[in-house]
């Protein structure tokens, strides 16, 4: 379909609206493919009433409680599942086993704590704010140096590739010589140092959990070659492409491709300079995507009363965009200072039963001013 326009429209999107009106894109792939600009006198998000089950949610997961040292499972479709899991320090290394996932690769990524990852390419260390990526059937087991806490993305689709970086080049967004690699020799040292002999792995598959056990230690790889391998990225190293004339869309914010569904991160940036570039994310329908949100860390300015740890789902069906406080708020900013974690899928996630609990249910109506 070739480009038409109608009505009053600024020349270059998100940049130069007509004054006391709002844009709203509505794009189709993940705005990569066919996209419209709307200019409406009020924003779409201004519903009074919403009857029935298609609503934005927003669930605080700091609610989930506190005793539980599991696997919280949150969101899921066939394609992606997302979990919560929250780990005590480990006290006794003796009981620790070898994790193999053979439903799917796992993105953990860790909101709270520290730690090591022991696994058959070496050794890794954790920290808040990296993404650790294990993929599938690749056994490894933590250490828990304190308390931890990790938003769980599970691809069952396919495995994780990086962006196409296009005309940006090889090394822009993150350079995969900055991804934190498995130290084997590190990894055999620690092993001596902490007299670590793990005999048994759990093998998830198809939800059900098998028990393998060994009469020596799993990890005892002398060498490896490939390019297949577990690794972090710390969300630190992600160096965010922007503008400084026009707001950019997510996409160009992607970390991580799944066949299904996309990882985006949101991290620290300059806000626009022009004086009538949009400041604030546009409001859009991501027609084919549902999104969810994980707020990491920083300053939420675009929406109230958020805070670290809470969740945001947006299903397709509905544009959403900042919150009205945002666009006074952003007013006194140079700058975003926020660390969140996107996942957005192509099939519609179901939502687990106990996240009911943790649900802030007028979360609809924040948009209400
Ligand atoms: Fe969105």
């Amino acid at each position: 379909m070739h480009h038409y326009s109608q009505g009053k429209v600024h020349s270059q999107a998100h940049k130069g609206i007509k004054e006391d009106c709002y844009e709203e894109e509505q794009g189709r792939d993940g705005f990569y493919g066919p996209v419209s600009h709307l200019v409406k006198k009020a924003p779409s998000p201004r519903w009074k009433n919403i009857t029935g089950s298609l609503k934005p949610r927003m669930y605080n997961l700091n609610q989930l409680p506190q005793s539980s040292s599991s696997w919280q499972k949150l969101l899921y479709n066939a394609f992606v599942e997302i979990y919560y899991l929250r780990q005590k320090k480990s006290q006794n290394l003796k009981t620790i086993k070898g994790f193999r996932n053979a439903n799917g690769d796992l993105i953990y990524f860790c909101h709270k704590g520290k730690g090591e990852i022991f696994t058959e390419y070496g050794l890794l260390s954790f920290y808040k704010g990296c993404y650790i990526v294990i993929p599938k059937c690749l056994v490894h087991s933590f250490i828990f140096q304190e308390d931890s806490e990790f938003f769980v993305i599970e691809s069952l689709s396919g495995y994780f590739k990086e962006p196409e970086r296009g005309m940006l080049g090889k090394h822009a967004v993150y350079d995969i010589q900055g991804l934190q690699k498995p130290n084997l020799s590190l990894q055999q040292q620690r092993q001596k140092e902490l007299s670590l002999n793990i005999r048994e792995m759990d093998v998830k598959k198809a939800g059900e959990i098998t028990t393998f056990s060994y009469d020596s230690d799993i990890y005892d790889v002398v060498g490896w070659k490939g390019n297949l391998f577990p690794f972090i990225l710390d969300i630190k190293n992600i160096m965010p492409v922007m503008s400084h004339r026009a707001h950019l869309p997510p996409s160009v914010h992607t970390t991580f491709l799944a066949p299904e569904f996309v990882v985006c991160s949101f991290v620290p940036r300059p806000l626009e300079s022009d004086s009538d570039s949009l400041k604030i994310p546009f409001y859009h329908q991501n027609i084919d995507y549902d999104e969810v949100l994980f707020y990491h860390a920083g300053d939420f300015f675009s929406r109230d009363n958020l805070e670290s740890g809470m969740m945001s789902l947006h299903p397709c069906g509905f544009p959403h965009g900042p919150h009205p406080k945002a666009f006074q708020s952003v007013k006194e900013k140079t700058k975003t200072d926020e660390y969140a974690v996107m996942v957005d899928s192509r099939h519609p996630f179901k939502t687990d039963e106990n996240l009911s609990s943790m649900e802030l249910k007028d979360y609809w109506k924040s948009w209400q001013g």
